[in-house]
């Protein structure tokens, strides 16, 4: 627990979440996996609340990453029908509070019913110009970094750039978080300590908070922990401490 004191006015502008340990959470009650996964979504209900009344200006949750088609069918299948179900009770309260829906990832290869609730969800809050939700689905860091750098390898073979002339910037427009900020804030929750291929580019000056607390038992009140374990952090990225910089 932090006895620290959150401080409003540095509220980090991009959260980024593995929402981690929904199995361990049903594993060890003695239920199913699935029920884990259904817990889960209730967490997320009040957190995806709670960043936007703080202000967070983006919020980025992994919700199934590349490599859980791995998981057993009847898993997989059970965490898109929990996705539809998400949007199914929150869509009017999303566009309520302004919160624009995104998706990261290629959605193509869910289920029909996913898609067009995702789609639906887009649609209906493509206006909102408050908190922007991403949802990872299909997600992959290292599968979005390749296929932007396929764009580019297209564009340099067709003659239209100049491959000395690619600049980090050009890399970045063909991800699928093109045009917003890299997460300040990068909390995984269910104690393991790994990224698990999630914003491997946007990642690289997040301040990581791992805690041990499973993901259905992650409460507002543990956010508020974790960005205050952010703002004690000293962001240095490569450069001195605000102290030795001379501005603190
Ligand atoms: C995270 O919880 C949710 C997804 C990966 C979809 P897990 O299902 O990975 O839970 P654990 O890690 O097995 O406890
Ligand atoms: C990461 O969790 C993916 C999501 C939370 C969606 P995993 O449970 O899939 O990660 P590993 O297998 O422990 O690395
Ligand atoms: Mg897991």
């Amino acid at each position: 627990m932090n006895t620290g004191k959150l401080d409003p006015a540095r509220i980090p502008a991009h959260i980024a979440m593995v929402m981690d340990g929904n199995g361990r959470w049903a594993k060890e009650k003695g239920m199913p996996r699935v029920a884990g996964h259904n817990a889960g979504m209730q967490s997320l209900k009040e957190i995806v609340k709670r960043c936007s009344v703080l202000g967070v200006k983006h919020l980025t949750v992994y919700a199934f990453s590349t490599e859980n088609w791995k998981r057993p069918q009847e898993e997989v299948g059970g965490i898109f029908k929990l996705l539809v179900l998400y949007i199914n009770s929150e869509l009017k309260e999303l566009c309520e509070n302004n919160v624009k829906v995104s998706v990261l990832g290629e959605i193509d290869r869910l289920p029909d019913e996913a898609v067009q609730k995702l789609q639906e969800a887009l649609e209906a809050t493509k206006d909102n110009d408050g908190m922007e939700f991403h949802i990872a689905l299909n997600y992959g860091g290292r599968r979005e970094i390749l296929l932007s750098v396929q764009k580019l390898a297209k564009l340099a073979a067709e003659g239209k750039i100049d491959p000395e002339s690619i600049t980090e910037a050009d890399l970045e427009a063909g991800l699928f978080t093109a045009g917003f900020p890299d997460p300040d804030l990068l909390i995984r929750t269910g104690g393991e300590k790994r990224l698990s291929n999630f914003l491997l580019w946007q990642g690289a000056y997040s301040e990581l908070v791992f805690t041990d607390t499973w993901w259905p038992d992650f409460t507002p009140d543990c956010l508020e922990d974790a960005i205050i374990e952010y703002q004690s952090r000293d962001r240095r990225y490569g450069g001195l401490t605000a102290e030795k910089r001379g501005t603190k």
